[in-house]
């Protein structure tokens, strides 16, 4: 099979200083670009739907876990971050929709996913990254109910 270039390639950028939810964005890359390879497998038409519910399901998990450290923290655009996350699940889940049962294009969809992504984790996710670090510098005992959320 060729190799094709991963659709997210990782920047030091996307990076928030915060490991748990580092770690959690790098997965959801790697989700995204699992989905982006399904595209490329023969099976293409019975891969993509396990792999786009894959990263539903994992932006979900990793929304929760940001959420719940946010309002731990009292961080105070918590309303307005929880809001975007929300809109992003509304319009993919569209996106995704058209895609397996509008005839719609896969590549918009990832098109979508990667663009939201990107601008997401560059300018909201870097916004609460001081606020977030400090708190739990002092309170990492929190962290772990935060995870379970
Ligand atoms: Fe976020
Ligand atoms: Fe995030």
């Amino acid at each position: 099979m060729t190799e094709h270039l991963p659709m997210i390639v990782w920047q030091d950028t996307y990076n928030t200083g915060i490991d748990i939810l580092d770690r959690q964005h790098r997965e959801l890359v790697n989700t995204i670009n699992a989905l982006y390879s399904s595209l490329n497998m023969e099976n293409k038409g019975s891969a993509l739907k396990p792999a786009a519910d894959m990263v539903m399901k994992y932006t979900k998990t990793h929304f929760a876990t940001e959420i719940a450290m946010m309002e731990k923290s009292g961080y105070p655009q918590m309303k307005q971050h929880h809001a975007q996350h929300e809109q992003l699940i509304l319009d993919a889940g569209r996106s995704l929709y058209e895609c397996l049962h509008e005839d719609g294009d896969p590549t918009d969809f990832l098109n979508f996913l990667k663009r939201w992504f990107v601008v997401h984790i560059t300018r909201e996710d870097q916004a609460y990254s001081e606020h977030l670090t400090k708190y739990f510098k002092k309170h990492p005992d929190e962290l772990l109910s935060c995870l379970a959320a």
